[in-house]
């Protein structure tokens, strides 16, 4: 709809007014909100952050409201919402689903409050407040008890039908008791979001598979609702919650449900119907000096939820009150959002930095003009794989949306190629190592280049960081910078050599106390004794996170054990597979390891389960075969279990093995054993018995 050239003046024009906010003319302002609208709403390419639209929008508002007669029909705050897509069946609502004024801070929460005071001529309001949440609105349609429609909200007017897509999301009954409480149809709305564990498990998945990352729960949220396959959607593990009764009609001589003449009535009332409405995270508050003190502790509290939030929705609790008030064709007047601090902002993609992991993984980092969001300076973020590049099309120089969201890391959201001044460089990766000048590989199976030089530098350095962290060996006062320190002074070469440093020389470097010398060699000292799985995770084994470490201890007495464990028994361990188990496996038969181990443990550095309930090698030089179908063991979890304790399993029956494990099924295995008085022939059950005592 807009060229190239239009699209540069409008966005020229879009930095004057957000930048001399008390200086714009309506008509500029209008044309502005009506093409970012339209970059939003239809192109579905947004080119400014939320809050920068949301600051023109409400700049729009102020100008209008001082000078109504200058109120054209077609202004954005006079309608609405803009047109669709139609990929999806366009479907009416049955009320036009309004969208919300904003509100940023004490004094616009007081001015929304007097008005509403002033409208119904009372001393005090009471107001129910709810979290905003930040995902995809929908409506949904249930008649007769049943869901029989599901829309987006397109441009409020009419959304694109989703029903298919909304079936999958759990939260969402697809009946419902609605006869028990004499209502016939009701049309409702809600927003549907992916959780952040969702949204990181999702990621995560994404990741393994070498796929793009999504860049924010809510645009997954977003995008899910208009998937083609409704089973994708329903792998997403969305969520909904369900805040506002739009429409509902009554079976005849069937009275208004006593729930429905408050706001906080028709939350319990969705709950009771088996909705997940807000019902456990409103609150009801008297007045607006409470609601203004409830919206400032809150936003204290915002990252401890466990799904993204961008503000909080207060809205007059009484219906009666409500529909006094009325509404304007924007947003209704008995309710308003305060958002919290921004956590999106643009900026420029100034240079690219390559860093060496230290599984020699090759990670551009994308330096940026530093922004400030949400009270942290962001100057640089990771961008993943030259793939994430690609796929995003980012170029040096170009104008990025950048979000930072709670616990989630800062991410590139987009960039926005119709800012492009013609002088943007297409980022190439390096060929070589960035640090040791080593060619770079890349396996087929991944989006990573990597360095696969074990002596380069950087991944030197990043194995010892990662050795000493906090999940790790938890090496406090060990940080990154003491670490490249002593490396670059030539104190520290490598992993043993953390447990022989030399004090004296750390204590004349400047900076570093007595006391600092001491807590640091304390803090050595200490770590000897941690857990086996901490050093299984230290060790820093590809594939190998904290928990796998875990599962893999769990399993073992001394860490060399895994030297004796085939990939197969490794993978008859819970959440080991294939990938898993060839990367321990091979770890474990590559000498330099055994040797960091062994000489490790000669610094006196602990390697053995300790809180296990196996007992220490009791089955040493007994030799086990299994035979048959095992029903609570798998067959290789059970042969891990033997050569973990320090058996052996054989591979055929002779008068070497002293224990047959017969499970359903065996067959002449069982028979050839019968015949040599010397073999015990036991029971699974007996076996776990054995292995316990
Ligand atoms: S009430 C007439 N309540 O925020 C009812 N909206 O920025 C108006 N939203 O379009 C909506 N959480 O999609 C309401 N607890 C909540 C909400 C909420 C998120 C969304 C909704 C709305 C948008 C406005």
């Amino acid at each position: 709809m807009y060229t190239k050239a239009q699209i540069h003046s409008l966005q020229s024009d879009t930095k004057d007014c957000l930048q001399n906010p008390h200086n714009i003319e309506l008509e500029t302002l209008r044309k502005v909100l009506k093409f970012h609208e339209y970059q939003y709403y239809v192109a579905a390419e947004p080119l400014i952050s939320d809050y920068e639209y949301d600051v023109l929008y409400q700049q729009l508002v102020s100008l209008e409201a001082a000078s109504p007669n200058l109120i054209t029909a077609d202004s954005p705050s006079q309608r609405v919402g803009n047109s669709l897509n139609t990929n999806f069946e366009t479907l009416a609502h049955l009320v036009p689903m309004l969208s919300l004024e904003n509100s940023y801070n004490a004094e616009d929460l007081n001015d929304f409050d007097r008005k509403a005071r002033e409208s119904a001529s009372l001393e005090s309001i009471s107001y129910c407040v709810e979290p905003k949440f930040d995902g995809a609105s929908i409506s949904l349609v249930y008649e007769n008890d049943m869901l029989v429609r599901a829309c987006t909200r397109g441009d409020g007017v009419a959304g694109e039908e989703i029903t298919q897509n909304i079936r999958q999301i759990r939260s969402i009954p697809l009946s419902i008791p609605l006869s028990q409480y004499g209502i016939q149809q009701m049309e409702i709305r809600g927003e549907v979001i992916m959780s952040k564990k969702a949204f990181n498990d999702f990621n995560e998945k994404l990741k393994a598979k070498q796929l793009g990352q999504l860049a924010n729960p809510r645009n997954a949220a977003a995008g899910s609702l208009r998937m083609k396959d409704p089973k994708e959607v329903g792998e997403r593990n969305l969520d909904a919650f369900i805040y506002h009764i739009s429409y509902y009609n009554l079976t005849p001589g069937a009275e208004i449900p006593a729930l429905l003449k408050t706001h906080s009535g028709s939350l319990e009332l969705l709950w009771n119907m088996g909705f997940r409405s807000p019902q456990k995270e409103k609150k009801l508050i008297s007045n607006i000096a409470g609601v203004i003190q409830f919206c400032k502790d809150f936003e204290i509290e915002r990252d401890t939820l466990p799904y993204e939030i961008d503000g909080l929705v207060i809205k007059v609790n009484d219906f009666a009150l409500q529909e006094k008030l009325g509404m304007t064709s924007h947003h209704p007047r008995w309710a308003i959002a305060y958002k919290f601090k921004a956590r999106q902002a643009t900026t420029i993609l100034e240079n690219v930095e390559f860093q060496v992991g230290r599984t020699g993984a090759v990670t551009p980092v994308a330096k940026l003009q530093a922004v400030a969001i949400g009270g942290v300076t962001v100057s640089s973020i990771s961008m993943h794989n030259e793939e994430y590049i690609r796929e995003k099309d980012l170029r040096l120089g170009d104008t990025v949306i950048i979000e930072r969201a709670g616990d989630v890391i800062p991410q590139i959201v987009h960039s926005i190629p119709a800012l492009r001044k013609g002088t943007e460089q297409i980022i190439e990766f390096p060929t070589t190592c960035p640090v040791c000048d080593y060619t770079l590989e890349k396996e087929e199976t991944e989006a990573v280049w990597r360095c696969n030089n074990p002596d380069c530098t950087a991944q030197i350095v990043e194995r010892m960081i990662h050795f000493v962290s906090k999940d790790a060996m938890d090496i406090k006062s060990f940080g990154d910078a003491n670490i490249r320190k002593f490396y670059e002074l030539g104190l520290l070469a490598n992993i043993p050599q953390i447990y022989t440093l030399n004090y004296d020389l750390i204590g004349n470097l400047e900076g570093f106390g007595k006391k600092s010398v001491d807590n640091l060699q304390v803090a050595i000292e200490a770590s000897k004794t941690q857990p086996l799985y901490r050093l299984i995770y230290a060790l820093g084994i590809r594939f190998v996170g904290e928990t796998t470490a875990k599962t893999i201890a769990s399993h073992i007495h001394h860490i060399l054990d895994l030297q004796n464990l085939s990939e197969e028994q490794l993978q008859g361990f819970e959440d080991v597979g294939i990938k898993v188990a060839n990367s321990i496996y091979h770890y474990f038969h590559d000498a330099k390891h055994i040797e960091l181990i062994k000489t490790l443990e000669l610094l006196g550095l602990n390697m053995i389960q300790t809180n296990t309930t196996a007992v220490d090698g009791n089955l040493a030089g007994l030799n086990f075969l299994f035979t048959g179908t095992l029903t609570q063991l798998k067959r290789a979890e059970a042969e891990a279990m033997v050569e973990a304790r320090g058996g052996h399993i054989l591979s055929g029956v002779s008068s070497k093995l002293n224990y047959l494990v017969v499970g359903e099924d065996a067959g002449s295995k069982l028979e050839k054993a019968k015949k040599i008085a010397s073999i015990k022939i036991i029971t699974e059950a007996d076996f776990v018995d054995l292995v316990k005592n």
